[in-house]
């Protein structure tokens, strides 16, 4: 997609997109659409509310359709106002098979919101709308995409070309996270991540190290191990090292990378088993984080860190009642092996910690059904301890859209995952099943962390929809991608 900037309205488009206020004048346009518009007003067939849709053909006007979106009340206009009426508008166009629209969209936005922000959110939600999942589809169920936006801008100024070309990039870096995470399970093994990985660090200034099975062993990875013994594809730990910052230490960035989860032996049921391939959306968001990153030329030291393997039932997979041994020497009861996430994650950072020195680590997972229950699919979960690391993720958060909220991390909830034959247990051995359960897997993790200031992130609501949304697809969304990006660049 193509975002141009005009200093009225582009008329070689399909469409033109008014965008206007509850209580605001539209009578200027032109003559024949406001008469189309006082009749709908007046027979109640359209009103100005947020995100109401009028479509017409004002013959004096150049265009296909002249649509009219409603903002609602002016004080209500928010950012995220802002992008879900932006996904609104490329979905009403696509729904008219059209390919191009020009709109007074950035401009009425950028009388109540900031300049830089109005760009941001409207490239990436323009961007983020118009993706779709079609390699798989035949031609006459493909969508056309929107080729060409343009954005009415009376003034020129820096920051908002500045803010179209990031928010271009951002979302970019976003959809090439869906198309990760979309993608069959058959196809997106270990292997294919570590093909993308490479293929990603050799276009950018990036430099990669991966990690096989026998350096492992070698290692003494045996959560790790553990988890994709059961598998026919070999597992891979990947390290990515962008360097924007000169001599500071590292940001890691831990994403987990199950490409099929299917439960092992303790196998998931029917209905919970079927997305599992976008158990690696964790793994997804890093390797978009990193393209977003190098593209936007950040100045920070980030590395990215992906365990990745299938969690699968065989005759060599691993049981109920094993017990292995992490890097980091701790013994672990496999009490339930579809808690395979943090079992990876456990090794990965702990090694990484240990190899890489990392200030900071975010670990980014699919980790929970809990999560999910808690807080559904608006937004992701965040815990930890570090109130100032937790603060600026939140914030990125709410500035991008891509939602956090925190849940607690009491003394209380320390000793839920004690071992009674182990160090410690997958799953927790106080209180009823699933207890607390977002909680009590981050328990888990901290305890493979040593020094690094260190938080943790559950997407298993946020990284894949059942539906769409505003300008979300049904499918991989591409999660963590803009809030790291946000995050890093308020650093
Ligand atoms: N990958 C799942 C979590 C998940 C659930 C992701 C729904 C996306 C959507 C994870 O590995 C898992 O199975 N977690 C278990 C943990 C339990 C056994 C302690 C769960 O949530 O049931
Ligand atoms: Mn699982
Ligand atoms: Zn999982």
């Amino acid at each position: 997609m193509k975002i141009i900037t005009n200093s009225g309205f582009d008329s070689k488009v399909d469409a033109l997109v008014l965008t206007i206020f509850e209580n605001e004048s539209y009578k200027s346009y032109s003559k024949e659409l406001a008469t189309d518009l006082d009749n709908a007003i007046k027979q109640e067939r359209f009103s100005l509310k947020f995100q109401e849709v009028f479509i017409t053909k004002a013959q004096d006007l150049p265009y296909e359709r002249t649509i009219i979106i409603g903002l609602g009340k002016k004080d209500e206009f928010t950012t995220e106002r802002l992008r879900k009426v932006t996904g609104k508008i490329v979905k009403t166009i696509k729904a008219q098979k059209l390919t191009s629209f020009s709109t007074n969209l950035a401009h009425v936005a950028a009388t109540i919101l900031r300049e830089q922000d109005v760009a941001l959110a409207i490239s990436e939600s323009l961007i983020l709308a118009n993706y779709h999942f079609n390699k798989y589809l035949g031609k006459e169920k493909r969508t056309r995409p929107i080729e060409t936006v343009s954005l009415q801008w009376t003034t020129s100024s820096p920051s908002f070309d500045e803010g179209l070309r990031t928010g271009t990039i951002i979302a970019e870096s976003t959809n090439f996270v869906k198309d990760l995470v979309n993608e069959p399970a058959s196809v997106m093994t270990p292997t294919e991540i570590e093909k993308i990985a490479r293929t990603l660090a050799s276009s950018k200034k990036i430099k990669i190290r991966v990690m096989d099975r026998d350096e492992m062993k070698k290692e003494g990875l045996g959560a790790l191990l553990g988890v994709a013994q059961g598998s026919a594809q070999p597992p891979k730990l990947i390290f990515l090292e962008y360097k924007g910052g000169s001599s500071d230490p590292f940001i890691a960035i831990v994403g987990k990378g199950i490409t099929f989860d299917s439960g092992g032996y303790n196998l998931k049921p029917t209905g919970y088993m079927e997305d599992m391939k976008c158990d690696m959306a964790g793994a997804g968001a890093v390797l978009g984080t990193l393209k977003a990153a190098s593209e936007l030329k950040i100045k920070v030291n980030i590395i990215g860190v992906i365990p990745t393997c299938e969690n699968m039932v065989s005759g060599i997979a691993q049981r109920p009642g094993d017990i292995v041994r992490a890097y980091n020497g701790k013994t672990i009861e496999i009490t339930n092996t579809d808690a395979e996430g943090r079992l990876i994650l456990a090794d990965a950072i702990s090694y990484t910690e240990a190899k890489y020195k990392p200030s900071i680590i975010i670990d980014l997972a699919t980790l929970t059904g809990a999560c999910v229950v808690a807080l559904g699919v608006v937004c992701a979960g965040i815990i930890g301890k570090d109130e100032s690391l937790i603060h600026s993720l939140i914030d990125a958060g709410e500035k991008s859209g891509d939602r956090l909220w925190r849940l607690p991390f009491f003394d209380d909830y320390q000793d839920y995952m004690d071992g009674s034959l182990s160090d410690l247990r997958n799953t927790a051995g106080k209180g009823k099943p699933g207890e607390a359960g977002a909680i009590t897997g981050a328990v888990f993790i901290s305890k493979f962390v040593e020094k690094a200031r260190w938080v943790h992130i559950d997407i298993a609501g946020t990284a894949h929809l059942n539906e769409p949304n505003s300008y979300n697809q049904k499918g991989g969304t591409g999660s963590g991608v803009r809030l790291l990006s946000y995050y890093f660049m308020n650093l």
